[in-house]
This record gives C-alpha cells, structure tokens and sequence, in this order.
C-alpha cells in the first residue's frame, strides 16, 4: 500500500478521509468540536444546513452495513447534498465491470465525493489516488485496515462521557487481530494522547506487532479491566478469518465475554462501547449491552454528527462555518 499521506491536498487541508494514521491532533479536535455543532442540527425541527448543497455523494458500500452507510446517508442529507446510494449486487460490477471503470462512470456524472466500504484492505486508498482533482473519498471500511470514521464517532463518544483524553485508560476486547475498528481506535487514543491503551484477547487474535502500536497487550481478561474508564468490546469478525483461531465461541465467551461480574474490574463509573453489530452471548451479554453504563446506541446516534463534520471538513466548507450556517 502507498504509505504518502494523501489525504491532505496541496494546502496541507483535508481531502480524503482514509485512515487516521498521520493525521495530526489538532484535525482530530477540529472534527470532534465541528461535531459538536453539527449534534445541535440533528436536534432541529428542522435538520438540515445548506453546506453541501449542489454537491453529489455517492455510497459505494461492496460489504453489508447498517449503521455505516445509513448514517452517511443521513448526514449527507442533512448536510444537503444529493445521495446516490449504488446497490452493488444490481450494478454492473456483477458483470465483470473494475472498480476503476465504476470509478470513472461515476465521476463522468459528476459525482463529488465517494463514501467506499470494501472486503479489500487499501480499496478506499486505491480509489482515492485515481480520483478526479475534484472528488473527495471517505473509507468507510476496507478490509482489516481502517475504520477511521468509526474511531471518530467512538472518540466523540469517549470525549462526551468522560470529558479530557488524557486522564483515561481504555480496553479494546476480542478479535485486535481482524479488527480495522480496533486499527483506527488505537491511532486515534494515541493521538488524542490518551494514558494508557490496552488490547484484551487470546494470543490467536493479538496482532503480533501490537506492541509496536503503543498499547499493552493482556490476554487475560481480569488483569485487562482493573482500573479501566472506557471498555471497548468487538465481536469475532469470522468472515475475516481463514482457520481455527477459536476452540468454540462458547469457551471464548467462558473467557472473555463481558459479563456484570466482570464489570466489577474496571472502575465504577466506566463506560461500554462496540462498535457494533454485537453478537449477544458471544463477546457481551444482553445485561451488560442493555444495561446503564452501555453507550452502544449513543455511539449510533453520535455517527450523523461525526460524519457530516468529516464530509464537511473534506470538502472544505468548514473553515466558513458560521451560526448563520448552522441555524
Ligand atoms: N460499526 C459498523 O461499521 O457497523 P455496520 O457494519 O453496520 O456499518
């Protein structure tokens, strides 16, 4: 994979929107602070703001999702612009048509921006070095490797629970090693500067270059929760995995299911996240996913925000932003 930087134009100002690695702190802050403003939007009568008005944003999802592109839809509308959501399995690339001619064709209708989930690590990044001088693209999964718009809502959610970064200690639980989640989380926490980040799993699902990333790694789950603010679980991402990694869900359950009981570890008031879908009775149990320290929904909920923060700061309409914009 192209390790340049491209999502920065020429400018040194957001383009695309493909990975957080390298991204520096203070656009991290920028987008959490645009989110801000954008969450007070959704909460109008009426939500919509005339940013992105004129503007054409594609949803090119070649993998299943529900939150992801929904709430891209979402926050596209919101944002006012045109959204053409391209139903893959009825689209010529049953044909045999490449990514890239789907690419050009839909840049000859002028289409500005390309919202891209793919099976293939790198597919969003491929697509970005062909783009058109006018097109911006936003990963919205590809392979294992990043989920950077995930991490942003994730981070909006930590900030808005437990305020500074810098003071928290936050679990990644289960299945690091296929996780693109769990790849952008820990750039982001890094680069938020929070205190400690820890991996929790089974050696077989631990990266083996973890450690290179910053974070200690536990494989037992106990030692893993003491003290933590902020738990993060993941379900086992199967259709990433070639091979036994796992006697049986039911003894990976036994070992690192987030139960109550185990809640008890980490600090009273800590927090429950996933980035969802969660898999009940597998790596969370119902009580647990539904009960009061969860925030697994106010991650959903946060998605629209972060994402018409992202899209805005892409296509660069939020150095401008005023309340009379917003309102
Ligand atoms: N978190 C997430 O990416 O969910 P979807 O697969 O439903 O988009």
């Amino acid at each position: 994979m192209d390790k340049r930087n491209i999502q920065l134009d020429d400018n040194g100002q957001l383009r695309h929107f493909l990975t957080i690695e390298g991204l520096k702190r203070q656009l991290l802050v920028d987008i959490l602070d645009a989110a801000e403003s954008f969450t007070s939007v959704t909460e109008q009568t009426v939500k919509k703001v005339p940013l992105l008005r004129g503007k054409t944003i594609v949803n090119l999802f070649f993998e299943s999702s529900t939150r992801t592109r929904t709430t891209f839809e979402l926050a596209a509308k919101r944002l006012s612009a045109d959204v053409l959501n391209i139903n893959i399995n009825a689209s010529a690339t049953t044909k045999g048509e490449t990514l890239l001619d789907t690419q050009r064709n839909l840049e000859a209708m002028q289409c500005d921006m390309f919202v891209v989930r793919h099976a293939v690590s790198g597919a969003a990044h491929f697509i970005a070095r062909h783009a058109a001088p006018h097109v911006s693209v936003i990963n919205a999964g590809d392979g294992s490797h990043a989920h950077p718009t995930q991490a942003m809502l994730d981070m909006f959610t930590i900030r808005h629970h437990k305020g500074e970064f810098h003071k928290l200690r936050v679990a990644i639980v289960g299945d690091i090693l296929h996780s693109r989640v769990a790849r952008s989380q820990i750039h982001a926490l890094s680069t938020l500067g929070v205190e400690e980040i820890r991996v929790i799993g089974p050696k077989t699902l631990i990266p083996v270059e973890a450690h290179t990333l910053g974070v200690h790694v536990h494989h037992d789950l106990r030692t893993g929760l003491r003290d933590i603010d902020v738990i993060i679980t993941l379900r086992l991402q199967h259709e990433r995995m070639s091979g036994a990694f796992l006697p049986s869900e039911h003894e990976y359950f036994q070992l690192y299911g987030l139960t109550e009981a185990r809640l008890e570890l980490a600090k009273p008031d800590a927090i429950i996240m996933h980035p969802g879908p969660i898999n009940r009775g597998v790596e969370i149990e119902s009580a647990v996913a539904d009960g009061p320290r969860s925030v697994i929904l106010n991650q959903v909920a946060h998605g629209t925000a972060v994402r018409m923060a992202i899209m805005a700061k892409a296509m660069q309409r939020l150095p401008n932003l005023s309340a009379r914009e917003l309102h």
